[in-house]
């Protein structure tokens, strides 16, 4: 366990802009998590669950305790059914190389997920989602600890309530803290393949979990920023979801404006968006629109909050004058 007082949380965040917290205390195991928690020195003090910091923009020092999970543990169970299993991983554990076991542990399933920046905590909070796969769709449970009495409680799918980058858990923030979660993944070789770039690996029959991820690795590294070289927060904002009428009046004016079916109304890539309102590359201060994929807000070097701020807000003001289309920040501004 480790409690440090005026903590640089700047390396705890994948947009390197600077921050630092009043106190900072990570723990190893559940039993360390409940002695910070009744910890005398935080009593009433707010408090924030971060994982790898890959969704974060702290715009000032956070007065509070910011809390990490160390534990890494993982756990496979294969008695449930004859073709699946479950794959247990403690909430510190790296999303990329939980992914990675499980493909060797002959899993199929998470293989689209592959490359996500961020621990296996925040997949179940923030419903993680690309190339046509959710982690929602192969959610079993998700173990957390209840704030408010120090017991345990474990949250079944439907209990979670997931939708796009959505959950219980965003809504009561700070009530629930995830120590574990649990994927239910097949042993029978079966692909997601209908996102378009993974489409042509479906005629190949010796495909394997092993070659989608590699291919959905190569997707990211030729769209998205690597956050050890450019900070960002990955996607800055959601992709909207509009009433069906109103797409249909922004599709009369803009033929080319790529959209798909949602559960409310129609999606509408956040990048085109920003993309076609002239705001690739748009600089404030060190905060880029990042030119190959615009739904990204990066830092060039020395962005401060502010101007990742200034940025944000002007992106969102242009869109709306243009489209009518307000965007909501992806990232969790702080
Ligand atoms: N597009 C543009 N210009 C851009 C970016 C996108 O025109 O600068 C258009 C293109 O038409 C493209 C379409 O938008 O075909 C969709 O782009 P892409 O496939 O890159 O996906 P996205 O909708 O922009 C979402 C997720 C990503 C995820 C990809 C792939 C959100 C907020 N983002 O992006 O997730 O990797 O789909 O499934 O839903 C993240 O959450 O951090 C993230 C990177």
């Amino acid at each position: 366990m480790t409690i440090v007082p005026d903590f640089d949380l700047t390396p705890y965040t994948t947009f390197h802009v600077p921050a630092r917290a009043s106190w900072f205390a990570e723990y190893g195991t559940v039993d360390e998590l409940l002695s910070i928690l009744s910890d005398s020195r935080f009593r009433g003090m707010p408090f924030l669950h971060i994982g790898g910091g890959s969704n974060l923009l702290f715009t000032k020092p956070f007065e509070g305790l910011v809390l990490h999970s160390a534990m890494r543990g993982m756990s496979t169970r294969n008695d449930i059914s004859p073709t699946e299993s479950i794959l247990e991983a403690e909430s510190g554990l790296n999303w990329d190389e939980f992914v990675r076991r499980s493909i060797d542990e002959g899993l199929y399933g998470l293989e689209n997920l592959a490359y996500i920046p961020g621990e296996v905590g925040a997949s179940a909070i923030q419903n993680i989602g690309a190339y046509g796969v959710e982690a929602k769709d192969f959610i079993h449970s998700v173990s957390t600890i209840d704030t408010a009495t120090g017991n345990e409680r474990v949250f079944t799918p439907e209990e979670c309530r997931y939708a796009y980058r959505d959950s219980i858990f965003k809504h009561v923030a700070g009530r629930y803290i995830v120590t574990k979660a649990a994927y239910r993944l097949s042993r029978v070789k079966k692909f997601t393949l209908e996102y378009g770039p993974l489409k042509e690996l479906a005629s190949d029959p010796g495909l394997t979990a092993s070659k989608v991820y590699d291919r959905v690795v190569n997707i990211r590294r030729s769209k998205l920023p690597e956050p050890s070289e450019l900070g960002s927060a990955g996607s800055f904002f959601k992709n909207p979801v509009v009433p069906v009428d109103k797409f249909n009046r922004l599709k009369s004016e803009y033929a080319d404006i790529p959209s798909y079916e949602a559960p409310a109304g129609i999606k509408i890539p956040a990048g085109w968006l920003i993309e076609h309102a002239g705001l690739k590359g748009h600089r404030i201060g060190g905060a880029e629109v990042y030119p190959k994929q615009c739904l990204v807000i990066v830092n060039t070097g020395s962005a401060t909050a502010r101007d990742i701020v200034d940025l944000y807000t002007f992106i969102q003001r242009t869109v709306e004058r243009i489209y009518g289309i307000r965007l909501e920040p992806e990232a969790n501004i702080v």
